[in-house]
């Protein structure tokens, strides 16, 4: 991942990212009690702003913490940040916590006023050979808490699952859960099987992707048969194509599961077809 741009917002203030401070009293640091999304920005313009902002009311008020803009201040105060920061390809990290406080308490004491931290970073290009290529993966236990639809901050199991994944090698852990596919470490999983493009229902155990909704999307676009439906580990280990999705890795073709080659071991059509719609969707909007 590359360095940061400099110019950061905390609690609405721009200012350079090395000047930011926040209180180790803040309930992010203590607990991760907070919210975060990632939103690329394309040729300064930013992706899907409406399906980003609308799951982080959710994840806000899963939590019950306020929201502290409205959408259309959300709006200008991101479109301000990713100007002053040079436009072009980039993406936003924001993240709201419940606040600081005074002391530590488990329960949230009532009025904390939110903190909020917005940076932007360079796109990071996905290298040449992913697409010629594509992606080694495994799969794992999907050991994480029972409220996976909230994008929390609180990403220790990801975390442990994803670097559990870099020890063998691979870009991403693909989870299971009972038997049943739920997702990526930090991405979302989609199956081709028979022609059809295969995607485990939103659920309290996968949070409600916003790339996943891009490829459905276009996937709808180019006549390509979409469920959205359980999805067994058999029905996973013998798909013709598995894709990931993600904000920053948009789709990608996995072809490597457990060293075990997925369909041809190539990047399948289906994937050349959509990714290629991607990439002139992602301009277009
Ligand atoms: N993560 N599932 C998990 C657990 C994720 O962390 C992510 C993305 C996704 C895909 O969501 P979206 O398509 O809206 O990016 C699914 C971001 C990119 C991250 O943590 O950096």
């Amino acid at each position: 991942m590359s360095k940061p741009f400099d110019l950061c917002l905390l609690d609405g203030v721009q200012m350079p990212l090395s000047q930011a401070r926040i209180s180790p009293l803040d309930r992010s640091f203590l607990f991760g009690d907070g919210v975060y999304e990632v939103i690329p920005v394309y040729d300064g313009r930013l992706f899907r702003f409406q399906a980003h902002a609308e799951r982080l009311a959710r994840s806000l008020a899963a939590l019950r913490i306020p929201d502290p803009y409205s959408r259309t201040q959300w709006r200008e105060q991101l479109d301000q940040l990713v100007r002053a920061n040079g436009g072009g390809d980039q993406y936003v990290y924001l993240q709201v916590s419940r606040g600081h406080e005074e002391g530590r308490n488990h329960i949230p004491p009532q009025g904390l006023v939110p903190t909020v931290f917005v940076y932007c970073s360079p796109w990071p290009q996905t290298p040449a050979e992913v697409f010629t290529e594509g992606l080694k993966c495994i799969t794992t236990a999907d050991t994480r808490w029972a409220r996976c639809d909230i994008k929390s901050v609180a990403l220790l199991a990801n975390i442990l699952l994803r670097q559990q994944a870099a020890e063998a090698g691979a870009s991403e852990a693909i989870l299971l859960r009972d038997g049943k596919l739920t997702e990526g470490s930090a991405s979302t999983v989609h199956v081709i099987s028979g022609g059809q493009l295969l995607t485990p229902p939103n659920s309290h155990r996968l949070l409600p992707g916003t790339t996943r909704g891009v490829v459905i999307e276009i996937a709808e676009s180019l006549g390509i048969e979409h469920r959205s439906e359980d999805i067994t580990e058999a029905q996973l280990r013998s798909a013709d194509e598995i894709w990931l999705a993600s904000a920053t890795r948009e789709v990608q073709p996995v072809t490597r599961l457990d060293d075990r080659n997925v369909g041809t071991g190539l990047p399948g059509p289906l994937w050349q077809r959509v990714h290629a719609r991607y990439q002139t969707l992602k301009r277009e909007s």
